[in-house]
């Protein structure tokens, strides 16, 4: 079924709250509904759709899948809760570790993240909270890049042709999947959602396993976590779309306190874009990217080496997995 697109420019925010906030309400009834918030801009506008249309019969749930950036879990329920929204964080580190261990594919990881939050983490806590409908952030760009078989979004099992009822036991509503990115963050600042909010940064559903190339360990997440935050604090005052550290499977060599330190790459990505289906890198200076390699060198342990992309989306994607 074609998706019939509404353009930020065309979109009137307090309208489109108001028919979506009906719609879930007519959708739901009386009934109970849950969603995994993660903070991002996307799930946040849906949580507080959802929690204008049903209040307290809308269940929201933080997923610790182990591999977000640092201290998250807590900044966002901490965030909500200011808000009014009480947000419930589920401990599920392990089991993500466990489902990533020993898978280097790129789509096997992403397959092995949707499979442990869908069927393992969030079916069970569907099934143990009654709910029978889930609230999604998916957007059109996922959809898009879904169907053009770009990238497995985790998060459009109906436009893969699968039955999330049959396969899960609960139905998904996807208020948001007419708009793109620039169009959310217009429904997120109407709906009241500070600045920090709806003008954050997307972080991709697959976290930090999206910027590790190869396995995924716990050892790993740790570092490019830290070069994450390095990263995020140092390009900030660039205001690109997205900006982000990858952490490379090859080693390289190095030198470190005069000795040959066989070490860690590092790569930054930082991205222009108006809508995330084709970016270019920002032409950050010089001295930015210096200070930004020196300190990641400095603070990430067992990092000898820091480039920086220059190649265009397409044929790059933003995500390096
Ligand atoms: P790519 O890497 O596909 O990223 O050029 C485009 C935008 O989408 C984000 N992204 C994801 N978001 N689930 C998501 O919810 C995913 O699996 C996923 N993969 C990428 C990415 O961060 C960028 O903003």
């Amino acid at each position: 079924m074609k998706i019939k697109e509404i353009k930020a420019t065309e979109l009137d925010a307090e309208e489109f709250i108001k028919e979506k906030v009906n719609e879930i309400f007519s959708i739901v009834g009386d009934g109970l509904a849950i969603n995994a918030l993660s903070g991002g801009v996307d799930s946040s506008t849906v949580t507080m759709l959802g929690h204008k249309a049903l209040g307290d019969r809308l269940k929201t749930c933080f997923i610790d899948n182990g591999i977000m950036r640092q201290n998250e879990p807590q900044q966002v329920a901490s965030l909500f809760g200011q808000l009014g929204v009480y947000v419930e964080i589920v401990d599920a580190r392990e089991k993500f570790f466990n489902a990533l261990k020993g898978i280097t594919d790129p789509e096997e990881k992403r397959e092995a993240i949707t499979q442990t939050f869908y069927r393992n983490v969030f079916g069970q806590l569907v099934r143990k909270s009654g709910a029978k409908f889930l609230l999604h952030g998916t957007i059109l760009t996922d959809v898009d890049e879904t169907i053009a078989g770009i990238k497995r979004q985790h998060n459009v099992f109906e436009q893969l042709g699968i039955d999330p009822r049959e396969a899960f036991g609960y139905t998904i509503i996807e208020p948001l999947v007419q708009l793109r990115k620039d169009g959310v963050r217009k429904v997120a600042e109407a709906l009241g959602l500070p600045e920090s909010v709806y003008n954050r940064m997307p972080f991709p559903g697959p976290a930090l396993a999206a910027r590790v190339i190869g396995e995924v360990t716990p050892e790993k997440i740790e570092i490019v976590r830290q070069a994450t935050a390095i990263t995020e604090a140092e390009l900030a005052h660039t205001k690109a779309f997205q900006y982000m550290a990858i952490l490379h499977q090859d080693r390289v060599t190095g030198i470190r306190d005069g000795k040959r330190d066989f070490g860690l790459q590092i790569e930054i990505r930082c991205w222009d874009s108006v809508d995330a289906r084709t970016a270019r890198p920002t032409r950050v200076s010089y001295d930015a990217l210096d200070k930004l390699a020196d300190r990641i060198v400095a603070e990430v342990p067992g990092v000898v080496s820091v480039t920086y992309n220059i190649t265009l989306k397409p044929p790059s994607t933003m995500e390096a997995v």
